[in-house]
């Protein structure tokens, strides 16, 4: 197969339409078929949910070149799962997870050209999404769905790739206790829009989120989890109802005890404490692990000791085996790695 003539090494995380997408569509109570389009638009009726009332969640994962040749894509089977916990939350249909997971495959298989090469710095990005497509003028839910996967190369999330984030507490919240924070719903982004926009023109590259309910502890980031390293090398994430359960972070506390015999700790984070750790990261799909270097707390520095120029050397070593499971170099836990060819 012969690759699109794209200057992988340089690209962003951005948008390049690829050649084929899925869509299925639920109507009368019951998902189609679905198929493989070659047409990247969608038409929608003025009144759709969508549009009025913001039903619409989405995933995001990666397929990857591995150093031998194949095409594979890590744990899409939890992305199922949290698109389920997504749609029964916002009252949409669950698109069954077995289908998802083929659907899938399906979607980078057909898109083969545009997976980057092994060792090019880029991954192929898939964004399965669905969202609510009739007209609804009342506020309910919709009632028929239009469930889809497109694919898209991309570069790092953070220019400069993995050079050291300086990061500010956010003034603003991300998500309330029993409110959305724990599924993947475009409302949390819309909502973060503002912040992000605000903390660029400040200088900073991020916001960190406090919880919303006593603004003391130590929630996420607009589009990734934190993750903490002690002075003695404890891996430390924040546990909260209202963060989402990133597969990132799951799967690199699994790599931290297992791999790294590090001794790990979810629980809650207090921002008092950010200034005694060692290092920090952000983990995500689109995020891998970037390293934090500074946080600004209302004018206040927290320069973890990892410093700004390069990861701190548990971060590296994380990072290190997190992407060596995913491009095939180390062997992966069994069921990580879906096989795509
Ligand atoms: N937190 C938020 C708000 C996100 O948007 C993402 C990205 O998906 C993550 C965390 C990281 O989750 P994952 O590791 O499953 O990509
Ligand atoms: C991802 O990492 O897949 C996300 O959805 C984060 C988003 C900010 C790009």
């Amino acid at each position: 197969m012969e690759k699109q003539n794209i200057d992988w090494a340089n690209l962003g995380f951005g948008y390049v339409q690829t050649d084929k997408r899925f869509v299925s569509n639920y109507k009368d109570g019951a998902w189609d078929e679905g198929t493989l389009t070659s047409d990247a638009n969608i038409v929608l009726n003025e009144c759709a949910g969508v549009l009025q009332y913001a039903q619409t969640i989405f995933e995001g994962m990666k397929a990857y070149t591995t150093e031998d040749g194949r095409i594979v894509v890590f744990r899409p089977d939890l992305n199922a799962s949290r698109m389920a916990d997504s749609a029964r939350r916002l009252e949409m249909p669950v698109f069954p997870e077995d289908r998802f997971v083929e659907a899938v495959v399906e979607t980078v298989a057909a898109n083969e050209s545009f997976v980057p090469p092994y060792g090019s710095g880029a991954t192929l990005y898939i964004r399965p999404y669905m969202f609510g497509s009739n007209p609804v003028i009342g506020v309910k839910p919709a009632s028929e769905y239009q469930f889809r996967i497109f694919a898209t190369p991309v570069g790092p999330y953070f220019k400069g790739g993995v050079k050291p984030l300086t990061i500010r507490v956010s003034d603003f919240d991300r998500a309330a206790p029993h409110g959305t924070g724990h599924i993947k719903a475009g409302l949390n982004y819309a909502m973060s829009l503002h912040a992000i926009v605000s903390a660029h023109a400040e200088g900073y590259d991020e916001n960190m989120y406090l919880d919303a309910a006593t603004r003391t502890k130590v929630e996420e980031t607009g589009g990734a989890n934190f993750l903490f390293v002690t002075k003695d090398n404890k891996v430390v994430t924040p546990k909260s109802d209202s963060i989402l359960p990133s597969i990132t972070r799951r799967s690199l506390l699994h790599v931290a005890k297992e791999y790294l015999g590090l001794e790990v700790e979810e629980r809650e984070v207090y921002l008092d404490e950010v200034k005694d750790f060692a290092e920090c990261g952000l983990c995500g799909t689109a995020a891998v692990i970037s390293p934090v270097g500074k946080i600004v707390d209302h004018g206040k520095e927290i320069c973890l000791p990892s410093g700004m120029e390069k990861m701190g050397p548990i971060t590296q070593k994380l990072y290190e085996t997190l992407t060596g499971i995913q491009m095939g170099r180390i062997e992966a836990p069994e069921g990580w790695i879906k096989v795509i060819k």
